[in-house]
């Protein structure tokens, strides 16, 4: 496939003066991304790094292990769901723009409006209105509007995280949703019915199930979400792997589950599903049905599958990479072999946090990924101290530098380090200690 022209800038434009008349230049500040243009504010938020990302869709890229694993999740639903005609269901949307609305985001899904994944330290904000999508959730509300009872979306999301080797703040969702009427779940069964009669207006419901939804039905979605989503693992990772599935929450399913995988020694959450919030259908117009939802990480997935150690290497141009996928059958056996092993060069840097200003970890994480770029494999917190007497907080990380490609020197090392420490005292009010 060929790869969309990338054509977003990072620019910050100013009004310019005609002529030689000067009259108070006001300054215009946006910021051009997608071929769009939009006013920063101070929510904006995003770096220039994390913008490099948009546009380079790794999941389109034929060969790409992304695109690989993409490709055989949808055969999966392609071949196990089919219309009387032989026909498939689902249909796959893998061009939907990464710039939503926070309506989009949040709104459509039910996200309340106090709820910390809405933060700024959590999310890259454009500007108070738009973000960079932190699921692709954000698109299930609008797909749903346009009438489509079965699909699946696949796209890069955004998110403000740790930094270590299996979290980078670009990855890629595959989201699915899948809608039921009463006589397509229980075709045989005149008396089952998929809503409780009564009034449900006020709709507290369990964990087991919402209140205006039959027993009958949760269930009977239950086992065919659960035994689709285990279908897609078992065709990528084989009959034999030791999974459970985990309770848990989410704003716009209930009940809500997790689907963890047992991999190199420890357990990996690797989707979250759930049944979708009625009222999400109902102000998507949809009245007579029930649904399910899910979203995997596939970046997680196929680390697993192919043995990927680090989740920086999907972004590798390298072809010592890249052609370990290339040009292979999609469901062929591929362990990735190590380019080599560079080593590592490790830093502390100790600051004390600002006494009069809002300190935020993730800022001081977006810092050190801005400046070192991907040769930062890992920044830990090693030590948080309160001083008993002046009540001053003072934080110690420890950088960990390494190059996928080659040997950094410890010089080239240092510079940045230090650069780092400049940056971070002059942008976040620390001082260096
Ligand atoms: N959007 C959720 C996430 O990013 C995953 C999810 C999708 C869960 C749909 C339930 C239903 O973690």
């Amino acid at each position: 496939m060929i790869l969309r022209k990338l054509l977003f800038t990072f620019h910050i434009r100013n009004n310019c003066t005609r002529g030689f008349s000067i009259v108070h230049p006001k300054v215009v500040q946006s910021i051009s991304l997608l071929n769009q243009n939009f006013p920063r504010d101070d929510y904006t938020n995003v770096t220039e790094k994390i913008i490099s990302h948009l546009g380079q869709n790794l999941h389109l890229q034929e060969g790409h292990p992304i695109n690989i694993v993409t490709q055989r999740v949808l055969n999966y639903f392609y071949a196990s769901f089919k219309n009387s005609r032989g026909n498939p269901q689902f249909s796959m949307y893998n061009n939907l723009c990464p710039i939503v609305t926070t309506a989009q985001n949040f709104d459509s899904l039910l996200i309340p409006t106090n709820h910390v994944s809405r933060s700024k330290s959590d999310c890259y904000y454009i500007n108070q209105q738009h973000l960079l999508r932190a699921h692709m959730t954000s698109h299930q509300s609008e797909l749903m509007k346009s009438g489509l009872d079965n699909f699946l979306m696949v796209g890069d999301v955004y998110r403000r995280d740790e930094i270590d080797r299996t979290h980078y703040p670009v990855f890629h969702q595959i989201d699915g949703v899948r809608l039921r009427s009463k006589n397509q779940l229980f075709p045989n069964d005149n008396d089952l019915d998929i809503f409780e009669l009564g009034d449900y207006t006020e709709n507290i419901g369990s964990q087991d199930k919402q209140a205006c939804h039959t027993l009958e039905a949760v269930k009977l979605m239950e086992f065919e979400l659960k035994s689709t989503l285990l279908g897609v693992a078992k065709s990528i990772f084989g009959e034999d792997f030791k999974y459970r599935w985990v309770d848990t929450y989410f704003p716009f399913t209930q009940p809500s589950w997790e689907l963890e995988v047992f991999y190199e020694g420890m357990w990996m959450e690797v989707l979250g599903c759930g049944i979708m919030k009625q009222a999400i259908l109902t102000n998507a117009g949809i009245t007579n049905k029930v649904g399910w939802a899910f979203g995997l990480g596939v970046e997680r997935i196929s680390m697993c599958l192919y043995k990927i150690p680090d989740i920086r290497l999907f972004w590798s141009k390298d072809s010592g990479f890249l052609n370990q996928f290339k040009n292979q059958e999609v469901n062929a056996k591929i362990t990735y072999r190590p380019i080599s092993q560079y080593p590592q060069c490790i830093n502390d840097i100790s600051f004390w946090l600002p006494n009069d200003k809002e300190y935020c970890e993730n800022d001081f994480y977006d810092l050190v990924r801005t400046i070192g770029g991907d040769r930062i494999e890992q920044v830990t917190l090693k030590d948080d101290f309160l001083h008993p007497k002046t009540g001053r907080r003072s934080h110690c990380y420890r950088i960990i530098y390494r190059h996928m490609e080659r040997t950094l020197k410890q010089e080239e090392v240092n510079l940045i380090h230090k650069k780092i420490e400049k940056e971070a005292a002059k942008q976040l009010f620390v001082n260096i200690r």
